[in-house]
């Protein structure tokens, strides 16, 4: 593969552990405040970042190409409101999606056709990840106190 191209995955397979510890201090922050849905939904949203990361390393592993794991700034674990901790994660995932388009612009400019098939499942993951946060935010800007309550006890069934 190229060595670029290679560098550019383990910068964001390392952005996806990066992304887990995002979610992992906003679980905490919901066990703090007792809010056990929501707590539950971000242990998932963590696991699956992990899960993200992983498929980048059987890729690059796969393609006999090396892993390089990396350090990253701590993440943010003090939030005002529920609501501005979605607003956080939604624009995360924004910038996920830009990362991950930027990788195919790549895949596809080097003729690298196995990948781009590969960063097709990142795409579609991004539109459901960015729909997730979106209709959360709508769902607590529309719910007041109660509905926060509500919310949470859904949320646990992720
Ligand atoms: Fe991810």
């Amino acid at each position: 593969m190229d060595k670029k191209f290679v560098e550019a995955i383990n910068v964001q397979l390392n952005f996806e552990i990066e992304s887990a510890h995002v979610y992992l201090a906003m679980q905490n922050y919901f066990a703090a405040h007792s809010l056990k849905g929501f707590e539950h939904w971000f242990q998932i949203q963590f696991r699956e970042e992990l899960e993200h990361a992983q498929k980048f390393m059987d890729y690059l592993n796969s393609r006999g190409e090396r892993v390089d794991i990396r350090g990253f700034a701590s993440p943010k674990n003090e939030f005002a409101s529920v609501l501005e901790i979605l607003e956080v994660s939604l624009n995360h995932e924004k910038e996920v999606t830009k990362r991950i388009n930027n990788l195919m612009a790549m895949a596809i400019e080097l003729k690298d056709y196995a990948s781009v098939s590969f960063l097709n499942w990142y795409l579609n993951e991004q539109v459901e990840e960015e729909a997730n946060f979106s209709e959360l935010i709508e769902k607590v800007k529309m719910g007041g106190p109660n509905g926060l309550l509500m919310m949470d006890h859904q949320l646990a069934k992720r």
